[in-house]
């Protein structure tokens, strides 16, 4: 680079660059900027670059990035030529005078990073709607500017030149197809030299690769989101079908089983019949009995667990579903000393499904609340008419007096094989979850002040369907 160190800015006289001095500097730079892909490195290679003891461009540049809704510059970075040990030139070759990049060891970076002054700009915020006159310039034209084109000395609406000492300094857009990105602010400690033209055209070539180059980073991280979500989505669609296959299998494997286990307890319960009581032959049979009926429940819910959906739905009548598994309980509720509230009143509960599915449905409920009050309790049952975003939808709800769930429980609720039961199979409510999205509906958990309530909200069915 020429030595230009005694023209004054404001001679603003254009200074030719000496061609081949300057030509390996932008080279460096622009291979530079090509050499990394992480924008903190980036930032600091290009800060790094306008300062360091080689080029002698800069004493200090400060990186401010803009943000558009708060209408504000906030200071990222500072570094000063002090900072630059550790960054250098690699794979150069003597012969060739455009050749190698520069590059900053990890450690000087976060040196850079810890430094005083970098702590300084980056606790500094320019408001541009009353800010500094440079600044705000800077961001309004979009074009470089320097002290000596405007009087920042004793300004009085922001403190920032007299805060960093500044007594001759250059501002610099980063722009990136037409968008702001932030301002490169570089400047001389007081008593050194002034910026001269030539190195204002530098500071603006460095400028539009830099902007060019930080959007690059954005980009190609864009890209490795993308590529993130993507990877992510094939990893759940390949786990799905491995998933699928598993089901598949289970399904068949529990099929092949409940046969003969029904064969043990049926016949254990024969057996047991014939002995006298209090044996321990018959414990051992009680046990027997009790163990296969456990198995043939947790046969029965991997069944219903892995049944692929039924593609056609018939018309079918929520209540009448509701009311024949509440008969069906009757007698266990009785037996539990578990009072039954109904809000079931007459009116139109008609939806396309599966009447056999939604049944599972309500007697996993039904079952879950009885187990939720051992000792006793009420349980609610009622169905409601609602409209959201002008569908009409009707409300299955099942409240207990059990207690209610715990939070972490009600995290894993729908996890298959989740249970806090001895004998619990985990299965239920993930049953309950499939069969009401298969027919377009929603599960709702939610504590009241003595217990749990599930409302299983589901469409219904247009009236054309039903009637045509
Ligand atoms: N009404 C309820 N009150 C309290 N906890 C419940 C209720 N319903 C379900 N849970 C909790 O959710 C878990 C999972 O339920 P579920 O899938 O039906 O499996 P299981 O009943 O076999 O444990 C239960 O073990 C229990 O901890
Ligand atoms: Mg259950």
């Amino acid at each position: 680079m020429a030595d230009t160190s005694t023209k004054q800015t404001s001679d603003a006289v254009p200074v030719p660059l000496s061609l081949a001095g300057d030509l390996s500097l932008l080279y460096l730079f622009s291979s530079t900027l090509l050499s990394t892909m992480k924008l903190n490195k980036l930032l600091h290679l290009i800060l790094s670059a306008l300062v360091c003891e080689n080029n002698g461009l800069f004493g200090r540049s400060m990186l401010f990035l803009y943000n558009q809704k708060t209408n504000t510059l906030q200071g990222m970075l500072g570094i000063c030529r002090e900072n630059t040990a550790g960054f250098h030139v690699v794979d150069s070759d003597p012969d060739n005078p455009l050749s190698g990049f520069w590059d900053l060891e990890a450690d000087a970076l976060t040196l850079q990073q810890q430094s005083p002054f970098c702590a300084d700009v980056r606790g500094t915020r320019i408001d541009l709607s009353d800010g500094c006159r440079l600044v705000t310039r800077v961001v309004h034209d979009r074009k470089l500017c320097c002290l000596a084109d405007l009087d920042c000395q004793g300004c009085d609406e922001c403190d920032f030149v007299e805060r960093f000492g500044i007594s001759t300094c250059a501002a610099v857009p980063l722009v990136t197809r037409n968008n702001l990105i932030g301002i490169i602010i570089v400047d001389n400690p007081s008593g050194q030299q002034k910026i001269t033209g030539e190195q204002l055209q530098v500071l603006q070539l460095f400028a539009n690769q830099a902007g060019m180059a930080i959007e690059n980073t954005r980009l190609y991280r864009n890209l490795e989101e993308a590529h993130a979500e993507l990877s992510e989505a094939r990893q759940r669609l390949v786990h799905g079908a491995h998933l699928a296959a598993i089901g598949e299998m289970a399904a068949s494997i529990s099929h092949e089983l409940k046969t003969p286990l029904i064969t043990i307890g049926g016949f254990a319960a024969r057996l047991e019949r014939t002995l006298p009581e209090d044996t321990p032959q018959r414990h051992y049979l009680e046990t027997i009995i009790n163990e296969s009926h456990r198995l043939e429940r947790l046969l029965g819910d991997i069944l219903a667990f892995s049944r692929k959906p039924t593609i056609c739905y018939q018309p079918c009548n929520l209540k009448a579903v509701v009311e024949e598994c509440l008969a069906d309980y009757r007698l266990t509720l009785d037996d539990r000393k578990i009072t039954l509230e109904t809000a079931l009143p007459a009116g139109r509960w008609k939806l396309l499904g599966d009447a056999g599915q939604l049944k599972q449905v309500c007697i996993n409920l039904l079952t879950n609340a009885q187990e939720a009050m051992p000792n006793g309790g009420r349980l609610r049952v009622g169905l409601a008419g609602i409209e959201e975003q002008g569908r009409p939808l009707m409300v299955l709800s099942i409240a207990d007096t059990g207690g209610g769930i715990p939070e972490e429980t009600m995290k894993k609720l729908l996890t298959p094989f989740f249970t806090t039961k001895r004998h619990g199979t985990g299965l239920g409510l993930a049953i309950v979850s499939r069969i009401v999205q298969n027919h377009g509906g929603i599960l709702r958990v939610s504590n009241t002040a003595e217990g749990a309530e599930f409302k299983i909200v589901l469409p219904q069915a247009p009236t054309e369907v039903l009637e045509g």
